[in-house]
């Protein structure tokens, strides 16, 4: 079944379902919130329909899990993932975007909360990495709040129009998660996790 969802105090991140889009185009064609992509912003509802039909075999192959940040008043504002799946080594990164309202306002730490759920105590990941460009001040200052430690460069690493970028990739491993606060987050899961993605027990 394709239907987890997990959900917090004021947010789920669940599946993204084709109804997705029109509230997907809104908030990324906002060129702020794309500014560090190699995509977008986005310049009509098709590109966001398009992405959305790239996902269910993306994640049947274990390649993406992009779940849709969904506000449980406001609907979906954003998207949170999980990418670069490596099971035997048992770690994959996150990434992730929310539309330029809810910059600020803690719907970010709620939802790596609940990633960070998805990813240790449902998918049996040991290291969760996640890239920022080397000039994304705020990118950076976030994951540092949810305890992602700042472990270095990687040179030349992404390539967006044509230019290769450096990045600072950032690492959280299980036992720091535990440790920290994200934990504290009450977390309600329903459905199962992509089966491609369970890693460990
Ligand atoms: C990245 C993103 C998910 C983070 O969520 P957020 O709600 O903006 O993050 P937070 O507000 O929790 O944390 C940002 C921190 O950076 C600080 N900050 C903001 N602008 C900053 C700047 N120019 N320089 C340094 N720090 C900055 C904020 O003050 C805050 O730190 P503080 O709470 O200690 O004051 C969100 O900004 C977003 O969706 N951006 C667009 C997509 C994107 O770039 N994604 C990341 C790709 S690597």
């Amino acid at each position: 079944m394709d239907d987890l969802a997990l959900t917090g105090p004021t947010l789920r991140v669940r599946i993204p379902r084709e109804e997705d889009a029109a509230a997907l185009f809104e908030h990324a064609s906002d060129p702020e919130v794309t500014r560090w992509f190699s995509w977008g912003p986005y310049a009509s509802p098709a590109e966001a329909r398009a992405y959305l039909a790239r996902l269910p075999p993306q994640r049947a192959r274990g390649e993406h899990l992009d779940l849709v940040v969904e506000h449980l008043d406001a609907g979906p504002i954003g998207i949170t993932g999980l990418g670069e799946l490596a099971a035997r080594d048992r770690r994959a990164v996150i990434g992730s975007w929310l539309g330029r309202a809810w910059w600020g306002t803690g719907a970010n730490h709620e939802a790596k909360a609940l990633m960070c759920h998805l990813a240790f105590a449902l998918l049996g990941l040991e290291r969760l990495g996640a890239y920022s460009n080397v000039e994304h001040a705020r990118s950076q200052r976030a994951l540092e709040r949810l305890g992602f430690r700042r472990e270095g460069v990687l040179r030349g690493y992404h390539r967006h129009a044509g230019v290769a970028l450096d990045v600072v990739i950032f690492g959280l491993l299980r036992q720091e998660w535990e440790a920290g606060g994200l934990p504290a987050v009450p977390v309600t899961v329903s459905g199962g996790p992509p089966p491609a993605f369970v890693v460990g027990g």
